[in-house]
């Protein structure tokens, strides 16, 4: 499963992209407003930070406006992926833009025909926004694994799982035992993922025998 980083956020993204497990980033209009930055300046930056897909999402809502701003936002960087809203004009958005060689993300899906429409729409992704419908007493990861089984049934769909609105490592867990293609993750939680409080522990134990011993590793 590849994780991407869902943040705006350079630093992090510079600091995730450090460890080699990063395989893209995906951003959206709340993540740039809450840095406070220039869209395009953000943008750059990032796309300079990872080697894999950056998705940016478009803000028309007009089918025809999105796909100028898709082709302004893929302007940016060879690996920017534009993201689209899975409404009907962000579909026909989408096939335009794919049409024209223009990786796209459908986000916003929340049912397993709006995933199926996306793909058949040429989308490269499609994001089942896992944590919202938790949110409201559904089960956002019965959701992913209805569009695996049915992208499953399908050779000609090529378009990827990309779980987002991921709130827990569970999420994460779960996206894997399923067969997510992608796992777009926040910093904080990609970070617990790497956590054990066992870890810890031990490696207190081994430090403090180690210390009694008087000895290092390297001289000085
Ligand atoms: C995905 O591409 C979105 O940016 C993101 O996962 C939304 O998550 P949220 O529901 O935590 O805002």
């Amino acid at each position: 499963m590849k994780f991407f980083a869902d943040t705006a956020d350079v630093d992090e993204i510079k600091d995730l992209a450090a460890t080699g497990l990063l395989d893209g980033v995906t951003t959206n209009p709340s993540l740039v407003a809450k840095t406070g930055r220039d869209l395009f300046e953000v943008l750059g930056e990032v796309c300079a930070a990872v080697d894999g897909p950056v998705s940016a999402e478009v803000t028309a809502t007009e089918d025809e406006d999105m796909v100028g701003e898709g082709r302004r936002l893929a302007e940016v960087a060879d690996n920017i992926t534009v993201k689209v809203p899975l409404t009907w004009d962000g579909l026909k958005a989408c096939r335009t833009l794919n049409q024209s060689g223009i990786a796209v993300n459908v986000t916003l899906c929340f049912s397993a025909t709006q995933a199926l429409f996306a793909a058949k729409a040429g989308a490269r992704f499609v994001s089942p926004f896992v944590g919202r419908l938790d949110d409201i007493a559904h089960d956002g990861m019965a959701l992913v694994r209805e569009v695996r089984t049915i992208f499953d049934n399908y050779d000609s769909l090529e378009t990827e799982i990309l779980v987002a609105s991921v709130r827990h490592p569970l999420h994460v867990v779960e996206s894997a035992r399923i067969g997510a293609d992608v796992c777009t993750v926040p910093p904080a939680v990609m970070r617990k993922l790497a956590m054990h409080p066992l870890t810890d522990k031990g490696l207190e134990a081994f430090l403090s025998d180690w210390r009694g011993t008087g000895q290092q590793i390297l001289e000085g």
